[in-house]
């Protein structure tokens, strides 16, 4: 059923955000454990039932209640930090369901995940190879390492989130994996397995995914000819989604995930292979729900100013990402508006140049696809307590999953 307009009012799987409104209060999400449900199965069906292993990029979503949900699926974590890891362990998921991607880990992490025996590690450079041997023998242990390589490949996506390309600070160029893979000798307590590639998120067209593919088999059968061992190839994450659509299913905003499998599975057959999706799972289960605390005009520019802010979503003033944004009752646009929220910034802005009917205070808008990086990337910033997320679900019940937060647990750090 997912997020739809009933009688002009939205609802979400059958509730009307008003009564989400009436007991939660806003600002708040709102979370459809039907579409969590649904692309869990399709990353299955797609993936899993295809041989792969899927770990979810819980730093797109890391509430316990979806993490959990996901794992009923057979999905395992990709963790990048400590707390990741800590709350991965906290909500069930066994080492061997772990894999430690991140372009820098401190000691305490790299020992923090020696000792859990997680599946691998995915290391980005010869620094942090050097530590992870050396804390390996300390734990006199083996390493599982994936060693993360740059292609060059350009994901054809927003710059700050292009991972693949040689000036970004990610992964190893070709010639250092070569080197490294083909004298694992020089690193006595480290297991090398594979290679890990991550290019970039909200990747939209198919042709990177399949550049990379047919790079990775080149390049994987010139290591293995120079005498490379090799098992197993992660493929990353970065399935784009539809901002503009919202509420379409999956397979629909993201076509080639069954493509993109069988082409893998052609060209990389002798490998395990992995995938680390985050947004494609999550970003279109959820909606932010505001209310609009009035409008105003200045200089013929027409503002809503809603309870919602770059706090609860910051990516539309981080990278100019768009959102669709619904108002609670149906009604046709009446003028363009820029949504703002009262954050003093004037990047805090969740839509510019909206079309969208005259709204009065206490109306409620919605802001659509705020399942990914949304609640993950929220801050306290003046003082504004991180906002509550609400399921709705399957029987069409609300039901809290993450508090408000309150001024006591906001202050408690300050000594
Ligand atoms: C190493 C790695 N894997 C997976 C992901 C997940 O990407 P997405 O949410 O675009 O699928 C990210 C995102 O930044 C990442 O850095």
């Amino acid at each position: 059923m997912s997020f739809q307009y009933l009688n002009g009012r939205l609802h979400c799987d059958g509730v009307d955000l008003q009564t989400v409104a009436d007991e939660y209060s806003t600002p708040s999400y709102v979370y459809s454990e039907s579409i969590l449900r649904r692309n869990a199965q399709v990353l299955k069906d797609c993936f899993i039932d295809r041989g792969f292993k899927v770990s979810y990029a819980m730093k797109a979503n890391s509430n316990p209640q979806i993490l959990k949900l996901f794992r009923t699926y057979g999905l395992g974590v990709d963790i990048v930090s400590a707390g990741e890891f800590k709350l991965a362990q906290k909500v069930g998921f066994r080492g061997s369901e772990i894999n430690f991607a991140g372009v820098g880990k401190t000691l305490t992490e790299l020992d923090m995940a020696l000792e859990s025996e997680i599946d691998y590690f995915n290391v980005e450079s010869r620094f942090e190879l050097d530590i992870l041997e050396t804390r390996a023998a300390v734990f006199d242990k083996k390493a599982p390492v994936l060693l993360r390589l740059n292609p060059d490949i350009d994901p054809q996506t927003h710059p700050h989130i292009s991972t693949g390309l040689k000036q970004n600070k990610f992964g190893m160029g070709p010639d250092k994996v070569h080197h490294i893979l083909t004298h694992p000798q020089d690193y006595p307590h480290i297991k090398f397995d594979g290679i890990h590639c991550h290019i970039g998120s909200q990747i939209i067209r198919p042709d990177p995914f399949f550049d990379l593919i047919s790079y990775l088999q080149s390049f994987t059968s010139n290591l293995a000819s120079a005498g490379a061992e090799i098992n197993q190839v992660d493929l990353g994450g970065g399935f784009g989604v539809n901002y503009q659509n919202p509420f379409e299913d999956i397979l629909k905003t993201t076509p080639y995930l069954e493509s993109f499998a069988d082409a893998a599975n052609e060209k990389l057959s002798q490998y395990q292979l992995h995938i680390q999706p985050g947004r494609v799972l999550v970003a279109n289960s959820a909606i932010l729900l505001a209310r609009v605390l009035g409008t105003k005009e200045n200089g013929g520019n027409h503002f809503i100013v809603i309870d919602g802010a770059t706090t609860d979503l910051i990516r539309p003033a981080l990278y100019g990402a768009y959102h669709a944004i619904y108002p609670h009752i149906q009604k046709e646009g009446s003028r363009l508006f820029d949504v703002v929220g009262p954050v003093c910034e004037s990047s805090d802005a969740l839509a510019k140049q909206r079309e969208l009917p005259e709204l009065e205070t206490d109306d409620l808008l919605t802001i659509a696809s705020a399942g990914a990086y949304a609640s993950s990337m929220g801050s306290t910033y003046n003082m504004r307590p991180l906002s509550p997320e609400v399921l709705v679900t399957r029987e069409g019940k609300s039901k809290l999953i993450r508090q408000r937060q309150s001024f006591e647990q906001m202050t408690a750090l300050y000594l």
